[in-house]
């Protein structure tokens, strides 16, 4: 029998942050300058951000969480409503509307991207509106009365952006707001505009980023919310810090008066200049940590396009991902082992892996507050059982590259059916 071990020679981990000398004196210099948290570098950041991706407004905040959080809010989405999303997503996603009260209805995804399905995604809002309630979460058809959908958060999976045109064409149509989850998607375009950038101006919508430690571009935590939308950047704004009417920085400089009113519950989201001094060094090197990862994911392509046993990612026409993950696929009907035992495989080579992502209908929250089985998004449940997502990040070096594609090749072919 093939073992599955072998002797390491090399270790390459999932994931190392690129960031050195200049992010270190970035975030220094804050230090010394006397006021650590949100004030000019945030402003300066998220002028420049804004910029970066075409949007008129930026908010900083701490996490790409926070962005979700209050970009929903902003629009009104509150208890009862109705939100479609996919299962095909990490926790914040779909958390974030249940901090709201809000009831997501989870669309399968497109098996070539793991993006919503747009056909899938046109059916549940037209459903909804002539109040059909089997479209619901199982657990919600006989506890809400059907009304049509609120917004429709589509998840960026792996940075390929999502059918926009198409996805904004529906909100139109059906009257809902949109909330891209752009969590991986930083620096994205479909043709010429980035992701972020306003697709239907007829279309009330934000994009959210992250900035956790394995993004693209980090500030080790951190989120940005971006919209063309001024009202709900200002209330995104206002209830990141508190709901009060102005800024900490402000009434410390002495700049406006130390009075201050609480026009509204908010929360303590707000992004800090250390975080933000670094993001502004990390956006001075976006281009030249992308074109790192487009280099990876053309080595793996080229090493593992041919490999029976292996499906590499699917990049639709017109699209430039941020090349955020590189999701690989195994085939079982040509590989002896299951997916696990691949992962394990290659751990024991040395080569970290992860996996995106345990579906959110499969965790014991969502089906015991939604109700759904495994087989009611088939195309989520199947495909995530053969998912690995391999290590791409700028750090990586040539001798790191070199080694995965032998440890993925030797693993794909010791483990091949037939062999
Ligand atoms: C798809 C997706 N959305 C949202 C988030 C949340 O980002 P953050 O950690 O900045 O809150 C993540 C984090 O990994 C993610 O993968």
């Amino acid at each position: 029998m093939t073992t599955l071990n072998a002797r390491v020679t090399h270790t390459v981990p999932f994931a190392r942050v690129d960031a050195g000398e200049a992010e270190a004196q970035a975030a220094a210099d804050v230090i010394r300058g006397g006021w650590l948290t949100t004030s000019s570098r945030c402003a300066e950041f998220e002028t420049a951000f804004a910029g970066r991706v075409d949007a008129e407004h930026a908010v900083a905040m701490n996490s790409c969480t926070a962005a979700l959080h209050l970009a929903l809010e902003a629009l009104g989405v509150g208890p009862g409503d109705v939100v479609v999303t996919t299962p095909y997503a990490f926790a914040a996603s779909a958390e974030v509307l249940r901090y709201l009260g809000a009831v997501p209805l989870f669309v399968d995804v497109d098996p070539s991207t793991f993006n919503i399905d747009c056909d899938l995604l046109a059916a549940a809002l037209e459903r909804l509106e002539q109040g059909d309630r089997r479209v619901l979460p199982p657990a919600y058809r006989n506890r809400v009365k059907p009304r049509p959908a609120k917004a429709i958060l589509p998840v960026h999976i792996g940075g390929v952006p999502c059918d926009l045109d198409r996805i904004y064409k529906l909100a139109a149509a059906h009257g809902v707001a949109v909330v891209e989850d752009a969590a991986h998607a930083f620096p994205a375009a479909l043709g010429a505009r980035p992701v972020g950038s306003t697709t239907d101006a007829s279309v009330r919508s934000a994009t959210c980023f992250s900035f956790y430690a394995t993004k693209t571009l980090t500030t080790g935590e951190g989120g940005m919310l971006v919209t063309d939308d001024a009202a709900l950047a200002a209330r995104a704004r206002q209830m990141s810090l508190h709901g009060l009417d102005r800024d900490a920085w402000a009434r410390h400089r002495g700049s406006e008066p130390w009075k201050y009113d609480i026009a509204a519950p908010g929360y303590k989201y707000n992004l800090t200049d250390i975080a933000a001094a670094i993001g502004l060094v990390q956006l001075g090197r976006a281009d030249t940590m992308t074109a790192r990862r487009a280099e990876i994911t053309r080595r793996y392509d080229e090493h593992f396009g041919a490999l029976e046993p292996l499906q590499i990612p699917h990049v639709p026409v017109g699209v430039t991902p941020s090349w955020h993950l590189y999701m690989l696929r195994i085939r079982p009907s040509e590989v002896s082992i299951h997916r696990d035992r691949f992962i394990e495989a290659l751990a024991s080579r040395g080569v970290a892996t992860s996996v995106h992502f345990i579906p959110l209908h499969l965790h014991s929250y969502y089906r015991q507050s939604l109700g759904y089985r495994p087989a009611d998004l088939p195309v989520a449940t199947d495909e995530w059982e053969r998912e690995i997502s391999l290590p791409i990040y700028s750090a990586m070096t040539d001798d790191d590259l070199a080694h995965v594609c032998a440890a993925v090749t030797d693993v794909a072919t010791r483990f091949a059916r037939g062999m």
